[in-house]
């Protein structure tokens, strides 16, 4: 029977997600689809159980509902429990909706897959203490990545994400721009970086290594301010699409037991978006 997969959150008219989960059902011959569906936070409860009573297969779960969609759910894995955040769900056998989070191992293989894993003794520094930071930070710490520093605004906030992982730093943004030189991996995950303009940044990056590696989580834009300066000294540039592409990867591994093309998907989003 054919299977059919969503994808919720509001707003969704701009998620990429159908396209991808649609194009990879095309090349691996699954006879599937893939819907985006705007669910308002006041209709989260209800917008799952009608999923799961019209016997949807997965879905994946964006702004504004990673959170919120916990309590509604029947399992937790133990990666999405400690990140308190799901991005997709799988519809178990016996009916049981079953959470998980992509998100944060999507960023570490998409990083690895640009500049290879030998560099997990490196220093890294995160510029966010998120939601997207937290996942990442626990997504490094599991693949071996040893030197995490996490610097933000709101530094109580920074505090609490070194000690949910149990190991790491925490410095100031003026720090981390007095600093910044000291760093190989720079990670942007604040939403401030999104915005071009006089508060694009939290702060100045002027600091940043040529030899360093400049990632964002965001894709759109694809070249962001942050990775902007990045290119111009000539540093290492990771976009978000490939943290995009990877999460959305293991999604379909949970849903279809088999791993999609990303090499092709990041080309084609890369292009689409230049
Ligand atoms: P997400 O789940 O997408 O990571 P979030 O949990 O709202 O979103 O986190 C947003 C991150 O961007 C936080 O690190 C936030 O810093 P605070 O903890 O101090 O709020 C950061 N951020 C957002 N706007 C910012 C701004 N104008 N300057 C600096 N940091 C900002």
């Amino acid at each position: 029977m054919k299977k059919w997969f969503a994808v919720i959150g509001d707003p969704i008219a701009q998620s990429k997600s159908p396209e991808m989960h649609n194009t990879w059902f095309d090349l691996d011959g699954f006879d599937a689809s893939y819907i985006p569906i705007r669910v308002k936070p006041e209709d989260l409860e209800k917008a799952i159980n009608s999923l799961n009573l019209l016997g949807v297969s997965g879905f994946n779960v964006t702004i504004p509902h990673k959170t919120t969609i916990i309590p509604f759910l029947d399992e937790i894995d133990e990666t999405a429990k400690l990140m308190g955040a799901v991005n997709t769900v799988v519809r178990l056998k016996n009916g049981h909706l079953k959470g998980y989070n992509t998100d944060g191992v999507g960023f570490v293989r998409s990083l690895e897959e640009k500049v290879g894993n030998e560099l997990r003794n490196q220093p890294v520094l995160m510029i966010g203490a998120g939601g997207a930071a937290r996942g990442i930070a626990f997504a490094l710490k599991n693949q071996g990545y040893e030197n995490i520093t996490v610097t933000n605004r709101t530094l109580s906030k920074a505090r609490d994400l070194i000690d949910a992982l149990g190991s790491g730093k925490v410095i100031t943004n003026e720090e981390a721009s007095q600093m910044l030189n000291k760093y190989k991996i720079i990670i942007q995950t604040t939403s401030a970086g999104m915005n071009y303009g006089e508060f694009s940044l939290p702060f100045s990056i002027d600091r940043m290594s040529k030899d360093a590696i400049a990632s964002d989580i965001v894709y759109n834009p694809l070249v962001t301010p942050f990775l902007q300066h990045a290119k111009e000294i000539g540093a290492t540039v990771v976009t978000g699409v490939g943290m995009f592409v990877h999460q959305g990867a293991i999604a379909y591994e949970h849903w279809l037991g088999q791993y999609p093309d990303t090499k092709l998907m990041v080309e084609k989003l890369t292009e689409q978006l230049n």
